[in-house]
């Protein structure tokens, strides 16, 4: 596995003294020494409240990216949220810095459309404004013309705004980025997404966080049940 593009190395976590507080009282990080991320795309998997934004939140936070791409009021709330660690986890960089960063949150994507289109540099993030289209449309207008070359990204669920067929379409610019030497950490729930080769998935659960191969992850392979056995399934969840 070649390193040499890889922005963000690891993260290496000192446990603090028991009773654990919030982040550490989260199943998946009570016992958490370290974590590797993939040198292109490292995937947070796992059931919802496991951990996966606090944690994406914390590094976004430590790797000092422009949060939202947004103003003081983003980048304040984005610090505010990144301090449950406190000085707890560190992370290791690599040897080069990226040239272009971003953080997405998927519930406050209209929020980052707004700040975008106010501070007059909507141009860049192509021809329309970012309101003018759908919410689908203007997340695949910011990959398309924010996200760059040697960049690192980190997406927190971005399938919310994407229809299958656009999921498809952000699987091919994920793909070219991580030619062009791009980074990305993404949590998601996709089935889709999660099929994305040159990756690692690490999944959240009460056991900590760990390696999972794709086929094993349930989003995977219950998808694959239920789209098979989809009268049966049905059968037994209405049943009473
Ligand atoms: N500031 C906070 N204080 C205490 N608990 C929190 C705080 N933020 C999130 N949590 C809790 O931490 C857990 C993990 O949340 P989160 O990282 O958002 O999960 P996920 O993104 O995997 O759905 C949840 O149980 C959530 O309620
Ligand atoms: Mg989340």
């Amino acid at each position: 596995m070649s390193t040499f593009n890889q922005f963000l190395r690891s993260i290496e976590v000192t446990l603090p003294p028991q009773p654990r507080e919030f982040p550490f009282s989260v199943p998946a990080f009570a016992q958490l020494a370290s974590l590797e991320f993939h040198p292109h795309v490292t995937f947070f998997v796992g059931e919802n409240g496991s951990g996966k934004s606090t944690l994406l939140e914390a590094i976004a936070g430590l790797a000092g990216m422009p949060t939202t791409g947004g103003s003081n009021n983003f980048t304040r709330s984005a610090a505010d949220r990144e301090r449950p660690f406190g000085n707890a986890i560190k992370l290791v960089r690599g040897v080069r810095q990226p040239k272009s960063a971003f953080f997405l949150r998927a519930e406050s994507f209209f929020n980052v459309a707004t700040e975008i289109e106010a501070t007059g540099v909507a141009s860049s993030y192509g021809p329309q404004g970012l309101h003018e289209q759908s919410h689908g449309e203007s997340f695949l207008a910011l990959a398309l013309h924010r996200f760059r070359n040697h960049g690192l990204y980190l997406l927190d669920e971005p399938e919310a705004a994407l229809s299958p067929q656009r999921q498809l379409a952000f699987l091919a610019i994920i793909n070219q980025l991580v030619d062009g030497g791009s980074q990305f950490i993404i949590a998601t729930h996709s089935p889709i997404l999660l099929a994305f080769p040159r990756s690692c998935i690490l999944h959240f659960s009460e056991a900590g966080i760990e390696d999972v191969a794709y086929e094993k992850t349930e989003h995977y392979a219950l998808t694959l049940d239920f789209l098979s056995n989809r009268e049966r399934y049905l059968a037994r969840l209405f049943k009473d």
